[in-house]
Formats: structure tokens, C-alpha cells, sequence
């Protein structure tokens, strides 16, 4: 009997998570009740999102149970169908978990893909998947760039800020790109199209406010915010009067019990700044069309995602431990089947 192999979340972590917070156990396929549907995942999604989930905290989404396997955004085929729109073969993208086959409730999270159109289904999971989107429309319908304006993006080598680069970019906007490392840095200017490349590493908040300062003479105009703490901080030293901060994500944060906050945030204030919390959840009845523009641009050349696909879920652990050490080249994508 084929099995279903399923990386659970055994305990919840404390800080940076350690294997024996998790553990891969075979169970039987489940069968398709009424409406539902069996999926072969062959690609899932890590995310930084997912360590939240972990947590057993108030979020936008229910913690992760125990016991329960890590909850992911996958593409697959549909393996068993008891639904009349999926059939045995289809290619379909929802939230299940990290497991070989997840049962799900087609019409929930649950969506047909067209895989024809795209280079490998794994794009369902970047460009045109919501991580995408998320650089998409944070940057278009929160920031709401304009010609000549200066943005700094953070966490800017990864998945979401390289992709915030490119369209501001395309915007017409000069960019600055904060990420770690100077082989990353070389990424941001050659490949990602930033004017200026900082690196974090190893400097303190008053040294990288110097260099954005440098790199900014007038000020940002906009913040995409991935990573919060230190960076954060010398980034609101520098804002310009009205700066619209996009709040992203803050994955300096997550594997800390001690929360960094924002240090300088008089500087909000005193340049009358808006500070816009954002969830890409609230863009999901556009993503057709904004997957149509971010397909367009692709097409164009003007728009590259790099994904950095790791193979096994045998691996799980390791490879979503990439996020965090920022060994990640890309969307980082598990594969699995
Ligand atoms: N609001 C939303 O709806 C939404 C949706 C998707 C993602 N997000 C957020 O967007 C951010 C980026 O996500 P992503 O999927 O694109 O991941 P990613 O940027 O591809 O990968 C994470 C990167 O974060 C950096 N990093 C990790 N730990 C760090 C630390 N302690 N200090 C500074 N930088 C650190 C690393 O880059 P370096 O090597 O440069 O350090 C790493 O490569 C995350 O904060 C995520 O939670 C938010």
C-alpha cells in the first residue's frame, strides 16, 4: 500500500526551531469524503509565515496543531477525486501541509491551475502564486509608488523584496535594496535592477543609517518592510516627509521570544509618515489579475523570480532552516514528489 508520509509539528518551538520540534511518520492515504478531493503534492511552499504558525499565539490564522502536519500552500495532481469539477490528473494549488497526499475540501482553499502557461508548476508558487502578489500589490496598492521616488526595500535579495525591486523599477522609482552579504548585494544591483546595494551584516543601526543616508540624500519616500529590528530602525532615521512604510513582515523577530519593536519610531511621527500593516489575504480576489501583469512583465524580460527548489520530504527541516540563515536563493519551494 503506497503510504502518505507527513511532517508533523511535534512541540512548539522555543526560538530558532530544532528538529525534534518535528517529526516525519507514514500514515494510509486518507479516501475522499463527499465534495472532497485527494491531492499528490508535488511542490509546497516554505515560507517565513509558517514559523508564526507554529506559535501557539494570536495571528491572522489558527496556530498549527500538534500533531498536526505543517500547514503549506502546495501544487499537485488531483490523486482520488469524489468531487464533479476534479478529476483524476487535474493540477490544483491550495493550503494543505507538508505531506505527500493531503485530503481537501475542493472549493475551499482549493483551485485548478493551468499549467500550460507557465514555465513549471512550481511558478504557482512564486511569481504567480501569493508571494508574488504579495511584492505586487504591497507595492502598487500600499505604497502607491510614483515616478522619481526613492524606495528602500528590505530583506531585498529573497523572494518578496527582489520582486518589490523589480516593479519599482518598472515604476519608474529609484531603489535601494538592503540584504545580507556581499554576494547577495551583487544580486540586488546585477540581477535585480537596484540602483544601491547595502549589505547589514555586522553593522549597527547608526552605520547602515549613514549608508542609506548616503544612499538617499533627500530621504525614502517608501519602506517595504520584510525584517524589522536593526534595520528597521535605521531605516525610519531616514525617512522623507509623508514616507508611506509598507509593514511586510519582521522575520528578524520570528525565532525571538524577545520582540525588537521599532526603536525609532518618533521618526514616524515627526516626518508624518504612515505605517500600513499589510496581509496579502486581502488582495485574493485580484490575484488573477495581478498574476496577468507580473505573466506579462516576465514575458517582457523585465521581471525575473529566482526559486531555490529543494528536493525531499525527508528534508523538510533543513530546507526551511534556509529562511532563517538566508541561504535561500530565491522563493524557497520543498519538492516533493
Ligand atoms: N504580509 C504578507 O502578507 C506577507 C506575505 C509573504 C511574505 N511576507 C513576509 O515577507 C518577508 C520575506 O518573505 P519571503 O518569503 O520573501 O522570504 P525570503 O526573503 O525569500 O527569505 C527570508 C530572508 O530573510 C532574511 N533574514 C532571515 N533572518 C534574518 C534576520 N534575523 N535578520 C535579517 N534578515 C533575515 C534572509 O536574507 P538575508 O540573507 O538578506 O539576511 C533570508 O534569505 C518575511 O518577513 C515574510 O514574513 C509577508
Amino acid at each position: 500500500m503506497t503510504m502518505n508520509r507527513r511532517f508533523l509539528l511535534k512541540r512548539r518551538p522555543e526560538g530558532t526551531p530544532v528538529p525534534e520540534d518535528f517529526e516525519l511518520v507514514s500514515e494510509p492515504i486518507a479516501e475522499p469524503g463527499e465534495g472532497e478531493i485527494v491531492v499528490r503534492n508535488h511542490y509546497a511552499s516554505l515560507d517565513p509565515a509558517q514559523r508564526g504558525w507554529m506559535d501557539d499565539a494570536p495571528s491572522y490564522m489558527p496556530p498549527i496543531a500538534l500533531g498536526d502536519p505543517v500547514r503549506a500552500t502546495t501544487v499537485g495532481r488531483v490523486h482520488t477525486s469524489n468531487h464533479p469539477d476534479f478529476a483524476v490528473g487535474d493540477w490544483v494549488m491550495g493550503l494543505n501541509a507538508l505531506e505527500d497526499y493531503s485530503l481537501a475540501a475542493a472549493g475551499g482553499f482549493t483551485s485548478a491551475i493551468d499549467v500550460s502557461q507557465v514555465e513549471s508548476p512550481t511558478q504557482f508558487l512564486s511569481a504567480m502564486g501569493a508571494v508574488g502578489l504579495t511584492a505586487y500589490f504591497g507595492l502598487l496598492e500600499v505604497a502607491k509608488p510614483k515616478p522619481g521616488e526613492t524606495l528602500i526595500v528590505s530583506g531585498a535579495a529573497g523572494a518578496v523584496g527582489s520582486v518589490v525591486g523589480q516593479i519599482g523599477k518598472i515604476k519608474g522609482c529609484r531603489t535601494v535594496g538592503i540584504a545580507g552579504g556581499s554576494e547577495k548585494c551583487r544580486k540586488l544591483t546585477e540581477r535585480y535592477g537596484y540602483d544601491v546595494a547595502i549589505d547589514y551584516k555586522g553593522k549597527t543601526v547608526d552605520q547602515l543609517a549613514q549608508e542609506i543616508a548616503q544612499a538617499a540624500p533627500q530621504g525614502v519616500d517608501m519602506v517595504f518592510e520584510n525584517v524589522g529590528g536593526d534595520v528597521l530602525d535605521a531605516e525610519l532615521l531616514n525617512l522623507a516627509k509623508h514616507a508611506r512604510i509598507v509593514l511586510c513582515g519582521l522575520i528578524s523577530e520570528y525565532n525571538s521570544p524577545e520582540k525588537h519593536g521599532a526603536r525609532n519610531l518618533w521618526r514616524v511621527l515627526t516626518q508624518e509618515a504612515t505605517l500600513h500593516g499589510y496581509l496579502i489575504s486581502a488582495y485574493v480576489d485580484r490575484f488573477a489579475e495581478g498574476g496577468a501583469q507580473m505573466a506579462q512583465w516576465m514575458a517582457q524580460g523585465k521581471l525575473v523570480m529566482d526559486e531555490d527548489v529543494q528536493e525531499g520530504l525527508e528534508n523538510a527541516y533543513a530546507a526551511f532552516m534556509r529562511l532563517f540563515s538566508g541561504a535561500n536563493t530565491g522563493k524557497l519551494i520543498l519538492k516533493i514528489a
